[in-house]
């Protein structure tokens, strides 16, 4: 049971961590220092407790309003934190219910709230007695997905794409995604399912089931035979249909999964990124693979190729609200107030990308972003200023459904594409992005 304590000490940490001090999930798994040292069971099962308990927080601070007397007192919010965990184990996980009561009254004396044991004791028990039908029926109704989505990102959803499916994406966003790899040899996908028991996606790439654990134990990562990413993610570097030999820029590229593609198409890639710690890791990552690409560290806005390309995909930064199944904590952290900024930051990147191509060159743009703001709206934007005769002359070079295998569904009216996690359920959902394609005239 002590094995079983400390990996709720460390899932106790990062929750605080991530509610508290406001650190990306990723960020606090990445600096953790006690949480390299459990080991692989234990590790796994803390940062699944914190995932769910932050994919689940809505329900599972609605339940212990429920069971409360009266609101917490602030100062008492590392104790709400225990409830959440101990809640989340009882309600969401298939923890033994004496295992999740005990380790959280234990949790809650380590915690310098020996005071309230009885309290998280008697609260943890009555869960575990009344409020399973409760959640059963939250589920069945369609309220949990409203209840674990904060109110802006609602109301966001709603307003761009409609009630009923902001609820399928709300639904999407309360399961653990499966796990997608991009082959780096299209053709070996058949061999490749079969060793690690994945199903082979329309677009050639792999679909394994949630729950993998360290992906650096499957077959196939040593020998750099593939690397993790969204079939979503994996459509972007598709769509700018780069050859053998061509020079392309990838801008926005760490940590490199879009570098991957186009190296592996056999095209020379440039590879842009302001981040040096993020693009160390895309050469790592390149390392690993055995592709190759030439990395610069610069500001995307002001860096230029030193001759006019015909190709540039741009992978801006945004929200990301579109991989929220798979980053549960970005809707606490993020809100309304840090949109402005990125907006402009995008339509400062499409300029200067723009700007970068040869004549009849390409330029895809892509943000894993569930926003149109961050999507169609930078488009219609940019557009509008080269009708006023402002920046690099582009138009918009429509994608067509066939080269989206099995998505012809995110192909738009107007040719471009956006995915949503409410589609493709059968398979198991993907990513939301937003994708267009432009041509220099
Ligand atoms: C969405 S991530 C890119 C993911 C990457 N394309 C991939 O497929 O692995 C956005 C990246 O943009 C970089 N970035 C943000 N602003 C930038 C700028 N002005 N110039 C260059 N890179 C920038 C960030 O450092 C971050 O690595």
């Amino acid at each position: 049971m002590t094995a079983g304590l400390d990996a709720r000490t460390a899932a106790l940490d990062l929750l605080g961590e991530v509610l508290e001090r406001r650190t990306p999930l990723d960020e606090a798994l990445q600096q953790h220092k006690k949480l390299a040292s459990l080991d692989s069971r234990d590790r796994g099962f803390a940062r699944n407790l914190v995932a769910t308990s932050l994919r689940r927080l809505g329900q599972l601070d609605a339940v212990t309003a429920q069971l409360l007397d009266r609101p917490l007192k602030p100062k008492l919010e590392a104790l709400r934190q225990v409830l959440r965990l101990g809640l989340c184990q009882i309600l969401f996980l298939e923890t033994p219910p004496h295992a999740a009561v005990d380790t959280s009254v234990r949790l809650t004396a380590k915690a310098g709230f020996g005071g309230h044991k009885g309290l998280v004791n008697a609260i943890l028990r009555r869960a575990d007695r009344e409020l399973r039908p409760l959640i059963a029926g939250q589920e069945a109704s369609g309220e949990a997905a409203r209840l674990n989505t904060p109110n802006w990102l609602w109301d966001a959803l709603s307003a761009a794409h409609g009630e009923a499916v902001a609820q399928a994406i709300a639904e999407a966003h309360l399961t653990e995604p499966p796990l997608d790899l991009t082959l780096k040899d299209p053709a070996s996908a058949d061999d490749w399912a079969a060793r690690l028991d994945a199903r082979v996606l329309p677009t050639g790439g792999l679909r394994l089931s949630s729950g993998q654990g360290d992906v650096a134990k499957l077959a196939g990562y040593r020998d750099g035979a593939w690397w993790v990413q969204d079939l979503a993610a994996s459509l972007p570097a598709r769509l700018l249909r780069a050859r053998p030999g061509q020079t392309v820029v990838d801008l926005c590229a760490a940590p490199g999964g879009k570098t991957a593609q186009l190296a592996a198409a056999g095209a020379q890639v440039i590879a842009v990124d302001r981040d040096v710690g993020r693009l160390k890791r895309l050469t790592q990552n390149l390392d690993r693979l055995g592709l190759t690409a030439a990395t610069v560290e610069a500001d995307a806005i002001s860096w230029r190729p030193s001759a006019p390309v015909t190709g540039v995909l741009l992978d801006a930064p945004c929200s990301a609200t579109g991989t929220l199944r798979r980053h549960p904590d970005i809707a606490r952290l993020k809100g309304p107030k840090q949109f402005a900024p990125l907006t402009a930051l995008q339509d400062r990147l499409l300029a200067a990308a723009a700007d970068m191509l040869a004549p009849g060159g390409h330029l895809v743009y892509a943000t894993c972003s569930l926003l149109p703001e961050e999507g169609p709206a930078r488009i219609a934007a940019l557009l509008a200023a080269v009708r006023r005769g402002g920046g690099a002359p582009v138009a918009r070079d429509p994608i067509a459904a066939e080269e989206v295998p099995g998505l012809g569904e995110t192909v738009t009216a107007e040719g471009d594409l956006r995915s949503l996690p409410s589609q493709l359920s059968e398979l198991g959902g993907l990513d939301g992005f937003y994708v267009c394609r432009l041509r220099r005239q």
